[in-house]
């Protein structure tokens, strides 16, 4: 099982140069198998630091896999639209305006792959280059820590990031996501995890009867390219209010022109937060498994998508499309072009300062 990822060499000659250029070590791609008391079980490649499966007992005990994916690494590299799929995304996860923001005098261009803007680290990525693999253990945990040294100027942004993802999943049936990033160089950051899930499980369908609630009492709207316009709007009385539980297809449809310009659900919550601390950003219910999942973070924001961009076109790891709207993300990060937006807080990372924070997805089910 773990050198399954190791038969690569046609995506090989099917990389573009500059995707060749980046992936060298093909050999060194390998797959990985935490497990814990309770018979979860998560899969982790070092190709992207992609979460390829998440197996979660549901109210009967029935295992399922609610982390849409692929079998392969050759579809993680060759994905149409690329739709990061369980990676980890940076160095900066979400949208900066027109691929270009100022630090310290000095104008940066980045790679704009989302016409008109940059997304998600550029077109190699975080997502798109081999990390450094370590299992890890500790009494009532199975861990990997992933590390990888972005050089100063890849994909345009300044300073050589060294960057430390750990996955560990503990007996309580928690998958806690620790980063920590240094940097010689000031440099913004936002590193987030970006796994589509689906609590009936992979290609079972649509996430539109799953019940969301999101601790968020605001939100940053955004303009027709998904840009934060830099307000921090009041959810109350739109379809953005999930701070109680109600059925992500419930409001989805709404005329409402967020809703337009995200094709769906493609924003960010601000979180409510009384302190620095893991605080619960957002919780899901999947009403026929009964599966749960909460996430607590220390960061202050999250990207709900509802995966608008899906059509069937994929098909994931047991042959099944995944149909529109048939994976969800929360991706907690800091808010979108942050690095153009001096009212949001600061993604400015400085030399002899530590990028840390947590993520913990929690499962469950009733
Ligand atoms: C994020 C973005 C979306 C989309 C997905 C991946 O959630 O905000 O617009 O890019 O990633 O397709």
């Amino acid at each position: 099982m773990k050198n399954l990822f190791a038969v690569i060499l046609c995506s090989l000659l099917m990389l573009s140069n500059s995707e060749a250029q980046k992936v060298e070590d093909f050999d060194s791609i390998q797959l990985y198998t935490l497990t814990n008391s309770e018979g979860m079980q998560v899969k982790v490649t070092n190709y992207g630091a992609i979460i390829t499966s998440i197996m979660v007992p549901d109210r009967d005990g029935q295992l399922g896999d609610i982390a849409l994916g692929y079998h392969h690494v050759e579809n993680y590299i060759n994905a149409v639209d690329k739709p990061y799929f369980g990676a980890i995304v940076g160095r900066y996860g979400n949208r900066i305006a027109k691929g270009e923001f100022d630090l310290d005098g000095e104008t940066y261009s980045l790679a704009v792959n989302n016409k008109p803007n940059h997304l998600h680290g550029g077109v190699i990525g975080f997502d798109k280059v081999v990390w450094d693999a370590k299992l890890t253990k500790g009494p009532h945990w199975q861990g990997i820590e992933l590390s990888y040294l972005a050089k100063d100027k890849e994909e345009g942004y300044p300073g050589n990031l060294k960057i430390t993802v750990t996955y560990q999943l503990t007996d309580a049936n928690e998958l806690r996501v620790e980063y920590d990033a240094t940097t010689d160089k000031a440099t913004p950051v936002n590193l987030t995890q970006h796994t589509y899930f689906n609590l009936k499980g992979e290609g079972e369908g649509t996430i539109l009867d799953h019940e969301l609630m999101i601790n968020a009492t605001r939100y940053t709207p955004v303009d027709s390219v998904l840009i934060p316009t830099g307000e921090l709007a009041s959810v109350e009385g739109t379809p953005f209010d999930f701070t109680s539980a109600k059925a992500i297809g419930r409001d989805v449809s709404k005329e409402n022109q967020q809703l337009e310009y995200g094709l769906g659900y493609d924003h960010n919550f601000v979180l409510d937060r009384d302190d620095d601390g893991l605080v619960l950003a957002a919780r899901v219910h999947e009403p026929t498994s009964g599966r749960i999942m909460e996430i607590h973070t220390t960061e202050p924001g999250i990207q709900f998508y509802c995966g608008n961009f899906l059509d069937g076109r994929l098909v994931g790891k047991s042959g099944k499309a995944y149909v529109h709207r048939g994976g969800f993300c929360l991706e907690t990060q800091h808010y979108p072009d942050s690095p153009n937006q001096p009212d949001f807080p600061s993604t400015i990372l400085r030399p002899g300062k530590a990028y840390e924070t947590t993520t913990v997805f929690k499962f469950s089910a009733k």
